[in-house]
């Protein structure tokens, strides 16, 4: 998704922005720019398509003169990858700057208004309108930058995160409605971007932003926050972020991927060191309620899905897994007791959100569990439990997977009235974790990402919570090594996708104690078939031509199980030439529905 950063400050504002640019590419991107204003009071402008070290090392962005200006990463949704749709936009009369995250929804009509003006267009984005329409309320209607700002947000249908930049005042003006934005407080220096990591290296003090707030940032150093659409004044508390720039950074590795799949030792441990109040909390509000619902997307969904055969087995309570994006068919059974609880590691993924925002809408209470502090899950919900992972920054979802089903297995102990006991196995988990994450475990499975790299399908079975294992790991398979995989619950492997089985096609088989005597017996239907069978769990068996060990964990096996196939994502887009980080066409946070 589209990454911003704005700066306003002491310092030269072009290598903060790029240094923030870069630390926005995690995001996924197509194109990138950044504008500053010089001591002249004009805008300079670079921009195009690209990667931003190839747009850097073709326009050299640290030419950009001045103190202030934005940035941008476009992720394109109206209008092609073109360097006339890239960020920034400038209005018609070269005085008005802009970038901006989401969609405008009514920009047509906008758009249509501004041309019955006089207005012009260069690009077919639905952003080019909102320097315009800002212009337009200073030129045509005698308004100042800041009230032609909040009349233009007042404007907007959709989700946003925008910043404009005025060459006239040198004022910078930012505001969110569903996406995100976050200000970062220096000495003598502002930040208004997506993400704290893009100015973590700047300042620790962030204030998280609610919807409708809008950020001024005066030229001379001062800041105010007013909501557009009252234009009150609004009082945020600044808060200090615990981690800093080098949970950010790669450190040894070649790939932030294999980095955060390392760090699941610890993560899982964090996850799991919650505030026994905040899961008693929740623990009762699903006890009270009638009907829950546990509702994400990707790999979220997949945590939601193996929680659900948890809370049955564990606790003996039924609770629903559904698709966020798949929930409005869900709406006429939400009433006041029912309980919704997302979970969505950015907080900001708009199908999620749209699932939260119905539930509220009939009066549902709403537990969001979430990696990011301040996300706007955490900003509608009633409560909200935090996964403790750090800042995730490769587009693929490995630590942050594991913390969700860390946080889901401990509230089906806690529902179950053993929460000391899952505390327990979850300490345990850690010595597996480390041997699984060894540098012996790598080495390993990098001998069956040799093999599986040259084939063109990958099957993987798993049975109960293993299933949702295995969905999981096909997700992860597809998304980064762009081989075809999929899974399926092994009892179904019968009903049709063994026509698929042929000699050496390959099929990943998640084994556990619970599941062992059927699971062994679909991946015998595999092996007579002449498929090649590579199975996890904790006994070898005649019938698998690879094996990869990882001791039984009871309850706790899918917390330990995906790691192996997360190491085999990994290695198989680093051998196919892949960027293990930033897969084709993804994005981190998924805010387009
Ligand atoms: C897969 C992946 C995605 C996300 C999905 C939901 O590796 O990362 O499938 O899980 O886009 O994202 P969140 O959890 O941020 O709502």
């Amino acid at each position: 998704m589209c990454g911003i950063i704005a700066y306003t400050g002491d310092e030269r504002a072009a290598p903060i922005l790029l240094e923030g640019l870069k630390r926005l590419e995690y995001r996924g991107y197509d194109s990138a720019g950044i504008l500053t204003i010089d001591e002249n009071s004009e805008f300079e402008l670079k921009k195009d398509v690209g990667k931003v070290l190839e747009i850097d090392q073709k326009l050299n962005f640290l030419d950009l003169e001045g103190d202030s200006g934005l940035a941008h990463t476009r992720w394109a949704t109206h209008g092609g990858v073109t360097r006339s749709n890239a960020h920034p936009h400038i209005s018609n009369n070269g005085k008005i700057a802009a970038i901006h995250n989401g969609i405008v929804e009514n920009y047509k009509e906008l758009r249509s208004k501004l041309i019955s003006e006089g207005f012009t267009f260069c690009s077919e984005t639905d952003t080019e309108v909102v320097p315009n329409l800002v212009e337009y309320w200073i030129e045509k209607r005698g308004l100042d930058f800041l009230h032609a700002v909040l009349n233009t947000f007042q404007s907007l249908e959709g989700n946003f995160a925008l910043v404009l930049i005025d060459r006239d005042s040198k004022m910078i003006v930012g505001a969110k409605n569903g996406s995100p934005l976050v200000l970062g407080v220096g000495k003598n220096k502002f930040f208004l971007a997506s993400d704290i990591p893009a100015f973590l290296d700047r300042t620790k003090d962030v204030v998280y932003l609610y919807d409708g707030d809008t950020v001024i940032l005066h030229p001379e150093r001062r800041y105010e926050i007013i909501d557009y659409r009252t234009g009150k004044v609004v009082q945020r508390p600044i808060q200090s972020v615990s981690w800093d720039i080098e949970h950010a950074a790669k450190g040894e590795f070649d790939h932030f991927m294999l980095k955060e799949i390392s760090e699941q030792v610890e993560t899982i441990q964090k996850a799991s060191a919650q505030d026994r109040e905040v899961i008693e909390d929740i623990t009762q509000r699903i006890r009270r309620a009638r009907g829950v619902f546990l509702i994400g997307c990707g790999s979220s969904f997949h945590a939601c899905l193996s929680a659900s055969y948890l809370f049955s087995k564990l606790a003996s309570f039924h609770i629903n897994a559904v698709l966020a994006s798949e929930f409005s068919a869900y709406e006429d059974f939400l009433k006041e007791d029912t309980l919704v609880i997302a979970v969505t590691q950015s907080g900001e993924t708009i199908d999620v959100l749209d699932a939260i925002k119905t539930a509220k809408q009939k009066g549902c209470q709403v537990v969001s569990i979430v990696n990011v502090m301040g996300s706007s899950a955490t900003q509608f919900a009633d409560a909200s439990i935090f996964l403790n992972a750090g800042p995730e920054v490769s587009v693929l979802s490995t630590k942050t997977y594991t913390a969700q089903l860390t946080v889901l297995t401990l509230l089906a102990y806690s529902l179950a009235g053993k929460y000391e006991e899952g505390q327990r196995e979850l300490k345990y988990l850690w010595n597996i974790v480390y041997n699984i994450t060894a540098a012996s475990m790598r080495n390993r499975i990098k001998d069956l990402a040799d093999r599986l790299s040259k084939v063109e399908h990958i099957f993987v079975l798993g049975r109960g919570p293993l299933y949702a294992t295995a969905l999981e790991a096909a997700l992860k398979i597809k998304e980064v090594s762009y081989i075809h995989a999929e899974a399926f619950a092994g009892g179904e492997l019968k009903h049709g996708p063994i026509s698929l089985i042929g000699k050496g096609t390959p099929c990943i088989v998640f084994v556990s104690k619970d599941t062992e005597r059927h699971i062994i017996s679909n991946a015998m239907e595999v092996k007579s078939r002449g498929g090649y069978l590579i199975g996890i769990g904790p006994t070898p068996l005649d019938t698998f031509d690879f094996f990869i060990k990882v001791p039984e964990s009871d309850e706790l096996n899918p917390i330990c199980q995906i790691i192996p196939i997360q190491i085999l994502a990994y290695q198989l887009a680093v051998i196919l030439g892949h960027d293990p980080d930033r897969p084709r066409n993804l994005a981190k946070s998924v805010t387009v529905r």
